[in-house]
């Protein structure tokens, strides 16, 4: 099983960071170390031993999901930790401290007063970073389920139809196909909430001249895909199709600049210019993509900033769009794997200019 490595490479790890164990807290990052799929968890990991800390609710799904761990039951979460942690007779533990409130925090350094907690971020943030071939194949197999039902949506779709019924329909169809449920709240937006990123569905009707945006992905086995295209309804207008070509032309030469060893800033670099050029520079409000897996954003990000390189197994978005505000927004999004020497997209969507 893929988890027990991983958490005997993390329990590998911990007195290297100078402790003896870690406390993690996202249940994703749970979930890729221990296979325990529910809402609510901790996990300590020290060098030898790893012990999943759950409420009543998920006691008999742990022992079955992490079946070959150590799963204790709590009705006190910050005093069964310090329970924990006295037996482990840790004296130094690490935290992941982007997942934990700091209410949380104070009651546990309360209850542990002997105990050094030393904050974690990037060492515990990026264990899910690079991807193995059964977690690509399962993401390449949520953009598939996600691509056949936009497909067949787009057999049906019509001017007059309503985007919070499209909405529908497109997570009806994922469901059929396969899906668990919608990787997030599906992005269906025309005409000018399509130039605010992340709208959200209205009891509007789709119009000839609109811009349509699709944000939307399929959850497959606690995997997530995320796709966005943009469709003309009716005839474009010169400029709509000026932008298009902008924003497809900054997704082409992005999604060809990915490879192991670029720095991640550089995609953004390159998208960003080729919109600039365009002069649609300044409607470029975002990042142009960044890292999905378990969530659907995670590390690593490709904005101006980031700092990160890419890695082969990175599995990230690559999204640029332009936004004209009050008027009308064009984005492309397609989700690619990190290889050696390029990339392979896994979303299956044409990005051709479709018009509808
Ligand atoms: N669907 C959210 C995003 O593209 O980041
Ligand atoms: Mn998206
Ligand atoms: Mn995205």
């Amino acid at each position: 099983m893929n988890e027990i490595k991983r958490l005997q490479s993390l329990q590998s790890r911990v007195h290297g960071w100078g402790v003896d164990g870690v406390l993690l807290f996202s249940m994703p990052t749970i979930r890729y170390l221990t296979g325990f799929t529910g809402s609510e968890g901790v996990l300590y990991a020290g060098a030898d031993a790893a012990i999943l800390l759950v409420d009543g609710r998920y006691t008999t799904q742990a022992g079955d999901e992490f079946a070959s761990g150590e799963v204790r039951e709590f009705s006190d979460r910050p005093e069964a930790i310090a329970e924990l942690v006295s037996g482990c007779e840790a004296k130094r533990v690490g935290f992941e401290s982007s997942a934990l409130y700091y209410d949380s925090y104070a009651q546990l350094s309360d209850r542990m007063p002997g105990v050094t907690m030393k904050a974690f971020s990037d060492e515990l943030n990026t264990l899910r970073i690079r991807k193995d071939e059964e977690e690509i194949a399962t993401l390449r197999r949520a953009a598939e389920i996600a691509g056949n039902a936009l497909a067949f949506l787009l057999e049906m779709i019509q001017p007059d139809m309503v985007e919070r019924d499209i909405a529908f329909l497109l997570e009806s169809a994922m469901r059929e196909r396969g899906a668990d449920r919608p990787s997030f709240d599906t992005i269906i937006a025309s005409g000018r909430a399509t130039a605010m990123p992340h709208a959200k569905p209205r009891r509007k009707k789709i119009e000839r001249g609109d811009c349509l945006v699709i944000d939307y992905g399929a959850a497959y086995e606690g995997y997530n895909s995320d796709e966005t295209c943009t469709f003309i309804v009716g005839k474009p207008t010169a400029e709509q199709r000026e932008a298009y070509t902008a924003v497809k032309d900054a997704h082409d030469r992005a999604i060809d600049a990915v490879k192991a060893g670029v720095p991640a800033s550089e995609i953004d670099r390159v998208a960003r210019a080729a919109i600039e050029e365009k002069g649609f520079g300044r409607y470029f409000s975002h990042g142009t993509g960044h890292g999905v897996g378990l969530e659907v954003h995670e590390p690593p990000r490709l904005s101006k900033k980031s700092a990160d390189l890419l890695e082969a197994g990175m599995v990230v978005t690559v999204e640029p769009g332009v936004y004209i505000p009050g008027r009308w927004g064009i984005r492309i999004e397609d989700m690619v794997v990190v290889r050696e020497n390029g990339c392979e997209v896994l979303t299956t969507t044409s990005k051709e200019l479709t018009v509808l």
